[in-house]
């Protein structure tokens, strides 16, 4: 819990009306599940967003950073700290620039781009979540990803400066970039290189796009849990341990994708963590390969978490 003169202190500089007690995060992700958040902040401004990160550095409150919400567990016992809603959603097209903030919906700025005749962002199509949320996990399908068309990506950096990166410097990989696992480099905006295209081609080229990704489980779920190891598939791996369908109170291995696990109405956090373990410990029993999560994990006890891979 938060000590209450952190909490004044920070509520001073943000506002008691703008600064949330004890608001349930089971509805900010799209698994559905998670306890509350102890301090909430919606960010609607760059200008909010910095003051509000700024302000939890200064008070030494620790703080996490909330896009889309679908790509997170979040704990039965909730968050600790301070939930950073991002809702910045400025959207420019200049020529065959997008420049995007990190609170835009990706479906957004795919759709944008579609309108303006811009090719590169086809990947992204049926892709839940944020701007921010999809360069920090570098989004896309198989072998295509977000970063391919991305310029520059704007933070705020550790020391509070804003600061634009090439994407050369945003160490892109699988499912990975260096904002992932650093919360002190806070995605602010984006800009895309895209190119102008034939309508035509760019339908077709989304078309192709979605008949790769297949239908995926409509229940709620984190979408895929696991990365994909070298080679090889997560959901074939753990659909081969004969875990598909496996049901641990109301979550579920998907019996439609073994990637997925799915929440069928009141699954609790600490349900999905056994299937993850279990998960695990089958694959790597079995066909000895480590799954490594892509979901994040938030408001765990280290104790709850020590035997998963992360
Ligand atoms: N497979 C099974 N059983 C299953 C699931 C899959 O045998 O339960 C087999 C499939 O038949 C196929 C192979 O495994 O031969 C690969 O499966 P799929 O085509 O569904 O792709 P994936 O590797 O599971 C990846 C991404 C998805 C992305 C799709 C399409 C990861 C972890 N997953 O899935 O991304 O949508 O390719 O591009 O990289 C995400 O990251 O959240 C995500 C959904």
């Amino acid at each position: 819990m938060l000590n209450p003169k952190n909490i004044r202190q920070l509520s001073k500089i943000l506002g008691s009306d703008r600064l949330k007690e004890n608001v349930s995060l089971a509805s900010h992700t799209t698994f559905g599940i998670g306890g509350p958040a102890q301090l909430f902040y919606e960010a609607k401004t760059s200008k909010e967003l910095i003051r509000v990160i700024k302000a939890a550095r200064q008070v030494k409150i620790p703080y996490f950073i909330l896009g889309g919400g679908s790509n997170i567990l979040v704990a039965d016992q909730g968050f600790a700290g301070l939930v950073i809603r991002v809702k910045i959603r400025k959207l420019k097209i200049k020529s065959s620039k997008i420049i995007a903030e990190a609170g835009i919906p990706l479906a957004k700025v795919v759709k944008a781009a579609q309108e303006h005749a811009l090719s590169g962002l086809e990947c992204c199509i049926g892709i839940p979540g944020t701007i921010g949320g999809a360069i920090v996990g570098n989004a896309g399908a198989k072998n295509q990803w977000i970063n391919q068309c991305i310029k520059s990506v704007t933070i705020l950096d550790e020391s509070c400066k804003i600061v634009s990166l090439k994407k050369d410097n945003c160490q892109f990989g699988y499912r990975t970039s260096c904002f992932r696992d650093n919360p002190l480099k806070i995605v602010l905006k984006a800009i895309f290189e895209l190119k102008k295209e034939n309508p035509r081609i760019i339908k077709e080229k989304t078309k192709q796009s979605l008949e790769v990704r297949g239908d995926q489980p409509k229940e709620k779920s984190a979408g895929s849990i696991f990365k994909n190891p070298a080679n090889d598939s997560a959901g074939r791996l753990i659909d081969a341990a004969g875990l598909k369908g496996k049901k641990v109170g109301e979550a579920q291995i998907s019996p439609q994708h073994a990637n997925f696990i799915i929440n069928l109405g009141r699954a609790k956090a600490k349900d999905v963590l056994t299937l993850i373990r279990l998960a695990q410990n089958e694959v790597k029993e079995k066909f000895g390969v480590e799954l490594e999560l892509e979901i994040k994990l938030i408001g765990f006890k280290r104790k709850e978490i020590e035997n998963i891979i992360n």
